[in-house]
């Protein structure tokens, strides 16, 4: 199962804790002698062309199984999330799911969350369990949409406004259609939130996902970002034949994982345009409770702002 949908800390603190610090951690990781499991060695020539596929096909094969899990601590941990004197339009950069759009529909009445995913098959699954776990509003307030944002374009009425009239008032009559849905221009996003899917798409291809954010978000609009942290324990559980890249490691099933600094995440947001908010590795040692083993995670928290005028 991809580690990004299993997730969950018990409490929102536990996220803000620094139970350790992330240069013990690396020096104890680079003092390991350095044998055939070693995690850091040579890289092998992998393509990495079928990442969508794969994603495409662990969707399809986890179709049936009850592996979702909701990251109640979402809106703890952004509180960002939840300011709503007026709408808030939200957009989840592969939602997967829905794990981090339902506790966002839960907590603020004032949220639509539009969400894109690469795989068709679980953007239905995420509708399906909105509509069943979410009053029926819950189901107004969200929009999901196929993108692969690897290398396609976010839709242009994410950021347009040309059906709304100079007070935001939106024309029934030039509402659009697009794939038999009907959607209207929503002129620009508010916050984007984008939870272990950056860490899952090829790096040579994440320059072009932070600049299609940039491209929607209104000025002043927030990225509100998760992922995983150099050296967390799920990065040392691969074995040395699955590092196919700096930092890189790919699955059995073909899907990518990889794991950020602060630096390499605050060089692809300031170079598309962003100014950095907050952008640090959250350490905390997590107890297995059927081994008593301790385990040492590690996430980037980050957060980038679009500023009002371009500098
Ligand atoms: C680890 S899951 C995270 C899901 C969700 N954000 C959450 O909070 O649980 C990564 C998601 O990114 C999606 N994804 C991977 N590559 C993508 C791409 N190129 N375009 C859109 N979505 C993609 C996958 O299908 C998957 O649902």
């Amino acid at each position: 199962m991809a580690e990004g949908f299993a997730e969950r800390p018990s409490t929102a603190m536990h996220y803000f804790s620094q139970d350790f610090k992330w240069e013990d951690l690396r020096d104890e990781v680079q003092s390991r002698p350095k044998g055939s499991d070693d995690v850091l060695g040579n890289l092998p020539v992998v393509s990495l062309d079928h990442n969508v596929e794969a994603w495409k096909k662990f969707h399809h094969l986890h179709a049936k199984h009850a592996f979702f899990k909701e990251r109640r601590y979402l809106v703890k941990e952004f509180p960002d999330l939840l300011a709503s004197d007026r709408v808030l339009n939200i957009l989840e950069v592969g939602c997967g799911t829905g794990s981090s759009v339902l506790p966002i529909l839960r907590a603020n009445k004032a949220a639509v969350v539009y969400a894109c995913d690469c795989s068709e098959s679980v953007l239905r699954r995420a509708h399906s369990l909105v509509q069943t776990t979410i009053s029926s509003d819950g189901n107004c307030r969200f929009v999901p949409f196929l993108c692969d944002i690897s290398i396609q374009r976010l839709p242009s009425w994410l950021c347009c406004s040309s059906c709304m009239d100079l007070e935001g008032i939106i024309h029934e009559d030039s509402i659009s259609s697009e794939n038999g849905e009907r959607l209207h221009c929503i002129n620009g996003i508010d916050i984007i939130t984008m939870i272990f899917t950056l860490s899952s798409i090829p790096p040579h291809q994440m320059q072009h996902v932070i600049e299609e954010c940039f491209s929607v978000l209104k000025p002043g609009g927030l990225v509100l970002f998760r992922d995983y942290g150099l050296y967390d324990m799920t990065m040392q559980r691969f074995s040395a034949t699955q590092r196919v890249g700096e930092q890189l490691y790919q699955r059995g099933d073909g899907t990518l994982t990889f794991f950020f600094t602060p630096e390499s995440l605050s060089n692809l947001f300031v170079q598309a345009g962003f100014v950095e908010e907050e952008n640090y590795f959250c350490c905390v040692e997590v107890r297995n409770r059927r081994r008593e083993l301790p385990m040492k995670r590690v996430w980037i928290h980050a957060k980038f702002i679009k500023p009002q005028s371009p500098s």
